[in-house]
Protein backbone atom coordinates (compact mmCIF):
# COMPACT_ATOMS: atom_id res chain seq x y z
CA UNK A 1 0.00 0.00 0.00
CA UNK A 2 1.37 3.39 -1.27
CA UNK A 3 2.63 5.48 1.77
CA UNK A 4 3.45 9.22 2.38
CA UNK A 5 6.29 10.38 4.61
CA UNK A 6 5.48 14.15 5.43
CA UNK A 7 2.11 15.86 5.94
CA UNK A 8 1.00 17.69 3.95
CA UNK A 9 -1.58 21.00 4.34
CA UNK A 10 -2.12 24.57 4.13
CA UNK A 11 -1.49 26.64 6.90
CA UNK A 12 -2.90 30.09 6.99
CA UNK A 13 -2.69 29.56 3.21
CA UNK A 14 0.54 28.60 2.40
CA UNK A 15 1.29 24.91 1.47
CA UNK A 16 2.84 22.88 4.14
CA UNK A 17 4.95 19.68 3.44
CA UNK A 18 6.17 18.60 7.18
CA UNK A 19 8.46 15.92 8.88
CA UNK A 20 7.69 15.21 12.14
CA UNK A 21 5.65 12.61 14.18
CA UNK A 22 2.29 12.61 13.59
CA UNK A 23 1.51 11.83 17.03
CA UNK A 24 2.96 15.71 17.87
CA UNK A 25 0.25 17.88 19.25
CA UNK A 26 -1.06 20.91 16.17
CA UNK A 27 -0.26 23.36 18.99
CA UNK A 28 3.04 22.48 20.00
CA UNK A 29 4.17 22.24 15.81
CA UNK A 30 2.62 25.83 15.76
CA UNK A 31 4.26 27.07 18.44
CA UNK A 32 7.66 25.16 18.82
CA UNK A 33 8.83 24.64 14.94
CA UNK A 34 6.62 26.97 13.57
CA UNK A 35 7.37 30.15 16.07
CA UNK A 36 3.86 31.15 15.46
CA UNK A 37 3.34 31.91 19.41
CA UNK A 38 -0.46 33.37 18.61
CA UNK A 39 -2.09 30.26 19.57
CA UNK A 40 -1.76 30.19 23.26
CA UNK A 41 -1.67 27.45 25.83
CA UNK A 42 -3.53 27.18 28.46
CA UNK A 43 -4.74 24.11 30.22
CA UNK A 44 -3.59 21.36 27.55
CA UNK A 45 -6.65 19.29 27.66
CA UNK A 46 -9.32 20.70 25.75
CA UNK A 47 -10.84 22.97 28.26
CA UNK A 48 -9.79 26.91 28.40
CA UNK A 49 -9.98 27.16 24.43
CA UNK A 50 -6.74 29.45 24.44
CA UNK A 51 -5.41 27.11 21.55
CA UNK A 52 -8.35 27.44 19.45
CA UNK A 53 -7.39 27.55 15.31
CA UNK A 54 -9.61 26.90 12.63
CA UNK A 55 -9.66 23.63 10.79
CA UNK A 56 -11.36 22.75 7.35
CA UNK A 57 -11.39 19.43 6.45
CA UNK A 58 -12.88 19.33 3.13
CA UNK A 59 -12.96 21.61 0.42
CA UNK A 60 -16.54 22.94 0.74
CA UNK A 61 -17.07 22.37 4.11
CA UNK A 62 -15.77 25.73 5.67
CA UNK A 63 -13.76 26.14 8.54
CA UNK A 64 -14.28 24.93 11.89
CA UNK A 65 -12.81 25.84 15.55
CA UNK A 66 -11.20 23.12 17.51
CA UNK A 67 -8.54 22.51 20.10
CA UNK A 68 -4.83 22.67 18.98
CA UNK A 69 -3.84 21.50 22.16
CA UNK A 70 -5.25 17.97 21.97
CA UNK A 71 -5.30 17.25 17.68
CA UNK A 72 -2.59 15.58 16.40
CA UNK A 73 -0.20 16.34 13.35
CA UNK A 74 -1.72 13.54 11.45
CA UNK A 75 -5.29 14.35 11.99
CA UNK A 76 -4.62 17.76 9.55
CA UNK A 77 -3.22 16.11 6.76
CA UNK A 78 -4.83 17.41 3.68
CA UNK A 79 -6.64 20.08 5.64
CA UNK A 80 -6.86 23.98 5.41
CA UNK A 81 -5.38 25.26 8.91
CA UNK A 82 -5.76 28.78 9.84
CA UNK A 83 -4.71 30.41 12.77
CA UNK A 84 -5.03 33.91 14.58
CA UNK A 85 -1.68 34.87 12.60
CA UNK A 86 -3.56 34.20 9.38
CA UNK A 87 -6.77 35.54 10.39
CA UNK A 88 -5.48 38.94 9.74
CA UNK A 89 -4.54 40.24 6.27
CA UNK A 90 -3.06 43.36 5.50
CA UNK A 91 -5.06 45.55 8.44
CA UNK A 92 -6.52 43.37 11.20
CA UNK A 93 -9.29 41.60 11.29
CA UNK A 94 -12.59 43.20 12.30
CA UNK A 95 -13.68 41.21 15.26
CA UNK A 96 -9.82 42.10 16.16
CA UNK A 97 -10.64 45.79 15.83
CA UNK A 98 -13.92 45.41 17.78
CA UNK A 99 -12.28 43.60 20.74
CA UNK A 100 -9.90 46.09 21.17
CA UNK A 101 -12.12 49.16 20.54
CA UNK A 102 -14.74 47.78 22.91
CA UNK A 103 -12.40 47.04 25.77
CA UNK A 104 -12.91 42.95 25.04
CA UNK A 105 -9.05 41.89 26.83
CA UNK A 106 -7.33 43.00 29.47
CA UNK A 107 -3.97 40.49 29.88
CA UNK A 108 -4.83 39.34 26.49
CA UNK A 109 -3.94 35.79 27.07
CA UNK A 110 -7.54 34.49 25.57
CA UNK A 111 -8.32 37.11 23.20
CA UNK A 112 -6.68 35.08 20.38
CA UNK A 113 -8.61 31.72 21.02
CA UNK A 114 -11.74 34.11 21.96
CA UNK A 115 -11.66 35.67 18.08
CA UNK A 116 -10.69 32.34 16.54
CA UNK A 117 -14.20 31.07 18.10
CA UNK A 118 -15.98 34.04 16.94
CA UNK A 119 -14.24 34.24 13.61
CA UNK A 120 -15.88 29.98 12.65
CA UNK A 121 -18.89 31.61 14.10
CA UNK A 122 -19.29 34.65 11.74
CA UNK A 123 -17.84 32.54 8.61
CA UNK A 124 -20.62 30.05 8.83
CA UNK A 125 -23.56 31.83 10.66
CA UNK A 126 -25.25 35.09 9.06
CA UNK A 127 -26.09 37.31 12.10
CA UNK A 128 -25.93 35.13 14.50
CA UNK A 129 -28.09 35.48 17.96
CA UNK A 130 -26.76 35.91 21.27
CA UNK A 131 -27.42 32.65 21.87
CA UNK A 132 -25.24 30.99 19.06
CA UNK A 133 -22.40 33.93 20.23
CA UNK A 134 -22.69 32.08 24.18
CA UNK A 135 -22.42 28.48 22.44
CA UNK A 136 -19.63 29.56 20.53
CA UNK A 137 -17.57 30.97 23.62
CA UNK A 138 -18.74 28.02 25.50
CA UNK A 139 -15.32 26.35 25.12
CA UNK A 140 -13.32 29.52 25.86
CA UNK A 141 -12.48 31.03 29.44
CA UNK A 142 -11.72 34.62 29.79
CA UNK A 143 -9.92 34.97 33.52
CA UNK A 144 -9.90 39.08 33.85
CA UNK A 145 -12.06 40.93 31.54
CA UNK A 146 -15.42 39.11 31.73
CA UNK A 147 -17.87 37.81 28.88
CA UNK A 148 -19.97 40.76 28.66
CA UNK A 149 -18.00 43.18 26.62
CA UNK A 150 -16.69 40.29 24.51
CA UNK A 151 -20.18 39.37 23.87
CA UNK A 152 -21.29 43.26 22.73
CA UNK A 153 -18.04 43.05 20.51
CA UNK A 154 -19.27 40.33 18.55
CA UNK A 155 -22.79 41.75 18.62
CA UNK A 156 -21.21 44.76 16.83
CA UNK A 157 -19.69 43.04 14.11
CA UNK A 158 -22.55 40.51 13.23
CA UNK A 159 -24.06 43.66 11.91
CA UNK A 160 -22.07 43.49 9.32
CA UNK A 161 -23.18 40.05 8.16
CA UNK A 162 -20.54 37.15 6.99
CA UNK A 163 -16.98 37.53 8.10
CA UNK A 164 -15.09 36.08 5.32
CA UNK A 165 -12.33 33.48 5.58
CA UNK A 166 -9.85 32.70 3.14
CA UNK A 167 -10.61 30.02 0.53
CA UNK A 168 -10.41 26.56 1.61
CA UNK A 169 -8.60 23.97 -0.61
CA UNK A 170 -8.49 20.92 1.94
CA UNK A 171 -9.60 17.38 0.77
CA UNK A 172 -8.32 13.98 2.24
CA UNK A 173 -9.29 12.18 -0.97
CA UNK A 174 -5.45 12.26 -3.00
CA UNK A 175 -3.97 10.91 0.55
CA UNK A 176 -1.86 7.53 0.84
CA UNK A 177 -3.71 5.04 3.38
CA UNK A 178 -0.43 5.25 5.70
CA UNK A 179 1.49 7.73 6.49
CA UNK A 180 5.19 6.88 7.92
CA UNK A 181 6.43 10.13 9.46
CA UNK A 182 9.22 9.71 11.59
CA UNK A 183 8.92 6.84 13.80
CA UNK A 184 5.18 7.00 13.67
CA UNK A 185 2.91 4.92 11.50
CA UNK A 186 -0.55 6.70 11.30
CA UNK A 187 -2.75 4.77 9.04
CA UNK A 188 -6.24 6.32 7.51
CA UNK A 189 -8.04 3.56 6.05
CA UNK A 190 -10.64 5.10 3.49
CA UNK A 191 -13.42 1.98 3.71
CA UNK A 192 -14.52 0.08 6.48
CA UNK A 193 -12.70 -3.34 4.64
CA UNK A 194 -9.80 -1.35 5.00
CA UNK A 195 -10.54 -0.33 8.22
CA UNK A 196 -10.95 -3.82 9.36
CA UNK A 197 -7.51 -5.56 7.52
CA UNK A 198 -5.39 -2.57 9.73
CA UNK A 199 -6.88 -3.04 12.60
CA UNK A 200 -6.14 -7.60 12.15
CA UNK A 201 -2.51 -6.75 10.78
CA UNK A 202 -2.24 -4.10 14.11
CA UNK A 203 -4.12 -5.19 17.13
CA UNK A 204 -2.01 -3.22 19.34
CA UNK A 205 -2.38 0.33 17.27
CA UNK A 206 -4.66 3.23 18.93
CA UNK A 207 -7.94 3.95 17.47
CA UNK A 208 -8.40 7.19 17.07
CA UNK A 209 -11.89 9.14 16.41
CA UNK A 210 -11.81 12.84 17.08
CA UNK A 211 -8.74 12.78 19.96
CA UNK A 212 -10.78 14.66 22.47
CA UNK A 213 -10.16 12.51 24.72
CA UNK A 214 -6.72 10.24 23.78
CA UNK A 215 -5.53 13.70 22.93
CA UNK A 216 -5.74 14.61 26.66
CA UNK A 217 -2.30 12.44 27.34
CA UNK A 218 -0.62 13.41 24.36
CA UNK A 219 -0.64 17.09 24.98
CA UNK A 220 0.87 16.17 28.53
CA UNK A 221 3.29 13.99 27.09
CA UNK A 222 2.03 10.80 29.36
CA UNK A 223 1.56 9.19 26.13
CA UNK A 224 2.97 8.01 22.82
CA UNK A 225 1.47 6.68 19.78
CA UNK A 226 4.01 5.04 17.47
CA UNK A 227 0.96 3.14 15.93
CA UNK A 228 -2.46 5.05 15.12
CA UNK A 229 -5.77 3.93 12.95
CA UNK A 230 -7.33 6.87 12.41
CA UNK A 231 -11.19 6.35 11.49
CA UNK A 232 -11.62 9.80 10.28
CA UNK A 233 -11.38 8.86 6.04
CA UNK A 234 -13.50 5.99 6.56
CA UNK A 235 -16.66 6.52 4.22
CA UNK A 236 -18.96 4.37 5.48
CA UNK A 237 -18.51 6.01 9.17
CA UNK A 238 -18.69 9.33 7.92
CA UNK A 239 -22.13 8.94 6.46
CA UNK A 240 -25.26 10.53 7.47
CA UNK A 241 -28.46 8.43 5.84
CA UNK A 242 -32.04 9.83 6.39
CA UNK A 243 -34.87 7.60 6.17
CA UNK A 244 -38.65 8.47 6.26
CA UNK A 245 -38.32 7.58 9.83
CA UNK A 246 -34.65 7.15 11.01
CA UNK A 247 -31.59 9.15 10.74
CA UNK A 248 -28.46 7.08 10.97
CA UNK A 249 -24.87 8.56 11.69
CA UNK A 250 -21.91 6.88 11.16
CA UNK A 251 -19.45 5.92 14.08
CA UNK A 252 -16.79 9.02 12.49
CA UNK A 253 -19.23 11.78 12.23
CA UNK A 254 -18.89 14.34 14.93
CA UNK A 255 -21.10 15.25 17.79
CA UNK A 256 -21.09 18.76 15.87
CA UNK A 257 -22.40 17.17 12.46
CA UNK A 258 -25.46 16.00 14.31
CA UNK A 259 -26.21 18.99 16.20
CA UNK A 260 -26.68 20.86 12.64
CA UNK A 261 -28.04 17.77 11.19
CA UNK A 262 -30.90 17.19 13.37
CA UNK A 263 -31.18 21.33 13.65
CA UNK A 264 -34.85 21.76 15.27
CA UNK A 265 -36.23 18.81 14.73
CA UNK A 266 -35.32 17.27 18.53
CA UNK A 267 -34.97 20.45 20.25
CA UNK A 268 -34.45 18.50 23.20
CA UNK A 269 -32.07 16.19 21.97
CA UNK A 270 -30.36 19.32 20.57
CA UNK A 271 -30.23 20.94 23.84
CA UNK A 272 -29.03 17.79 25.68
CA UNK A 273 -26.08 17.78 22.59
CA UNK A 274 -24.65 21.43 22.97
CA UNK A 275 -24.21 20.74 26.67
CA UNK A 276 -21.38 18.32 25.42
CA UNK A 277 -18.32 20.20 25.76
CA UNK A 278 -17.94 23.17 23.57
CA UNK A 279 -18.51 23.66 19.68
CA UNK A 280 -14.52 22.86 19.40
CA UNK A 281 -14.77 19.65 20.96
CA UNK A 282 -17.83 19.17 19.33
CA UNK A 283 -15.98 19.71 16.27
CA UNK A 284 -13.33 17.10 16.72
CA UNK A 285 -15.74 14.53 19.24
CA UNK A 286 -16.89 11.40 17.31
CA UNK A 287 -19.81 9.78 18.57
CA UNK A 288 -18.40 6.03 17.93
CA UNK A 289 -15.27 7.96 19.52
CA UNK A 290 -17.46 9.11 22.71
CA UNK A 291 -18.50 5.61 22.73
CA UNK A 292 -15.55 3.46 22.00
CA UNK A 293 -13.43 5.13 24.29
CA UNK A 294 -15.20 4.08 27.29
CA UNK A 295 -14.62 7.29 29.69
CA UNK A 296 -16.88 7.59 32.68
CA UNK A 297 -17.19 11.26 32.04
CA UNK A 298 -18.09 10.35 28.45
CA UNK A 299 -21.12 12.20 27.34
CA UNK A 300 -22.69 10.09 24.81
CA UNK A 301 -22.77 7.37 26.78
FE1 LIG B 1 -6.76 24.87 26.87
FE2 LIG B 1 -6.17 23.87 24.49
S1 LIG B 1 -4.86 24.86 25.86
S2 LIG B 1 -8.11 24.05 25.37
FE1 LIG C 1 -7.10 37.94 30.50
FE2 LIG C 1 -9.18 37.02 29.11
S1 LIG C 1 -8.26 38.98 28.99
S2 LIG C 1 -7.89 35.92 30.42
Amino acid sequence: MASQNNINFTLNGIAQNVGCRADTTVLEWLRTDKRLTGTKEGCAEGDCGACTILLSKQEDSGFSAVNSCILSMGQIAGCDVLTVEGLKSETYHPLQVAMAENGSSQCGFCTPGIVMSLAGLLAATSDPSEEQIHDALAGNLCRCTGYKPIVEAALKITKGGLVALPKTTSSMAGLDEVLDSHGTQFYRPKTLSHLFERRAANPSAILLGGGTDLGVALAEHESEWPEVIWTGAVQELRQVTESKDNWTFGAAVTWQEMLTKIGDAYPSLSTLIRRFGSTQIRNMGTIGGNIGTASPIGDGP
